[in-house]
């Protein structure tokens, strides 16, 4: 049942979030490089297709919707527009029209719980389609139970209400066992019931939790499922917790990869994103961030300190300290940093060198090339076996374009010289150190364009003269 036609997802999204203290709305911000709705909505994904998936949305509707839709396999999700949130059973009931007839049963997940699984949905679901209760929803136990509404139960054992936190009696407050927020209803049932729900609770909302009651109250079959791993299951309110998913994530991503064949030294110190892509025998040093969709081939090393974004990187490529790279790509055997900066659009090619302080932007490095030191590349193309010396410049804007520089193969561009853009180097040209080169130098010249040198013989002794005769006079005239 990997897409269930009987299966509707509702995923309540709607609120701020207050306690996040934030102007983003809560599901915006983001755990493990991803924002909290698009972990919960391509969870809900794997279990039915986007069609039947309705995100309840309100604070920063537009922004939510296009986090979604953006997102692999999401374009087609649905959205229900919960204008004022007057609380979870309110976010369900503004969606009765979309939801009443889109399935059999209807799961429903909060926005902020983004570390829930497939597999525990699963066993939610297989156990709600055996039961045939008009709702199975999950139950964990946690120490600190604080913040989360408390199963009730009766002498039996059965599920009496939901008790949230606000409204919990000192003795209810002890109970251990919470609701995760996670149910699967009888679509025709719950909408059968839900004008029951009430508003007379501490924060006048309506709340969906009571539903657990009201079909409860109707002789409706009201099922738990206990969910031996209640940690998958907590949600997100304050900042703290987010930064505890946030680490939750790096953490399962770094084992991931460990496992896959990669060395990773202080795991705890990197943050790696869950679409990242390594090859084995790569050994990632400390401090190290890798975001996006960034992909590293085998057998490379990534020294401390350095962050890379959505850049691919090939095998046996050599990343040294505190390099920073987005967009860009590495071919094999090249070598970066340490220091350098690979800004959108740069191409590194095979066995290129690439060393501390030097800049690239949409500049192509070719194959063997070499900027070792100190260099601005910008929007150039260079050659195979180029060497590039020290402080080199390619000067590509001129206050309105940004102007292209063609270094061709074999050349050799001497230190400190700035290549006026838009210019070609020839092929197998050289450029005389600290030169300004305004025009194309043809293959095979020496482009020198510096002011000539001239050597003052005994200006050294006749300035030294000159002074001494100044300073003797001043004396005099103090003596006077
Ligand atoms: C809720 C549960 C609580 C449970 C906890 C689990 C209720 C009344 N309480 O409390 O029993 O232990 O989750 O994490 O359901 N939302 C809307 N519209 C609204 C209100 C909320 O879409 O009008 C969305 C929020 O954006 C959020 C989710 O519903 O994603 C949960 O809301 P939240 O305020 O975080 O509920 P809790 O107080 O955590
Ligand atoms: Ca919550």
């Amino acid at each position: 049942m990997s897409q269930d036609r009987d299966l509707a997802v509702a995923i309540l999204a709607a609120g701020l979030g207050t306690r996040m203290k934030s102007k983003l709305a809560k599901v915006l911000h983001q755990a493990g490089g991803r924002t909290l709705i698009e972990h919960v909505a391509s969870t809900a994904a794997k279990l039915t297709a986007p069609e039947r998936i309705f995100v309840v949305v309100g604070h920063q509707a537009d922004a939510v919707r296009d986090v979604v839709r953006a997102a692999p396999g999401l374009s087609g999700v649905q959205f229900i527009h919960q204008t004022e949130q007057l609380g979870t059973g309110h976010a369900i009931l503004v969606g009765r029209q979309q939801l009443q007839g889109a399935a059999k049963s209807l799961l429903v997940l909060y926005g902020d719980g983004p570390l829930l699984g497939e597999a525990t949905l699963r066993g939610l679901l297989d156990q709600h389609s055996q039961n045939q209760a008009a709702v199975t929803l999950l139950t964990a136990k946690l120490e600190n139970p604080f913040g989360y509404g408390r199963i009730v139960r009766d002498a039996q054992g059965k599920l009496v209400e939901i008790v949230e936190e606000k409204a919990c009696t000192p003795s209810q407050r002890e109970i251990k066992e919470i609701n995760p927020g996670i149910y699967v209803f009888e679509t025709a049932k719950l909408f059968a019931h839900i004008d029951e729900l009430k508003t007379d609770n501490p924060a006048k909302e309506y709340y969906l939790t009571d539903m657990a009651a009201v079909l409860r109250r109707a002789g409706l079959g009201v099922e738990t499922r206990f969910a031996p791993d209640a940690h998958e299951l907590l949600g997100i309110n304050t900042r703290a917790e987010l930064a505890a998913m946030d680490r939750e994530f790096r953490d399962r991503k770094a084992q991931a990869l460990m496992l896959a064949g990669v060395t990773i030294y202080r795991p705890e110190t990197c943050v790696i994103d869950s679409a990242v892509e390594i090859g084995p025998d790569t050994v990632i040093g400390p401090s190290v961030a890798l975001y996006g969709n960034t992909r590293i081939g085998s057998n490379c090393v990534i020294k401390p300190f350095s962050t890379l974004r959505d850049t691919a990187i090939a095998d046996n490529v050599t990343v040294l300290e505190s390099c920073w790279m987005e967009k860009s790509r590495v071919e094999s055997g090249a070598s970066i940093g340490p220091y350098s900066r690979l800004r959108p659009g740069s191409e590194v090619c095979e066995g290129a060198h690439v060393g501390n302080f030097v800049e690239l932007k949409k500049t192509r490095l070719g194959r063997g090339s070499k900027a070792s030191h100190l260099t601005y590349l910008g929007d150039a193309t260079v050659g195979d076996d180029v060497n590039i010396g020290a402080g080199t410049i390619t000067c590509n804007y001129d206050g309105v374009n940004k102007n292209q520089t063609v270094i061709e193969p074999h050349s050799f561009v001497g230190t400190n010289s700035s290549l006026v853009a838009p210019v070609t180097v020839g092929e197998g040209a050289y450029i005389a150190a600290g030169s300004v080169i305004t025009q194309d130098v043809p293959a095979g010249a020496l482009g020198i364009g510096r002011g000539v040198q001239e050597n003052k013989e005994g200006w050294v002794a006749r300035r030294r003269e000159k002074n001494e005769g100044k300073r003797q006079k001043a004396k005099d005239k103090r003596q006077k």
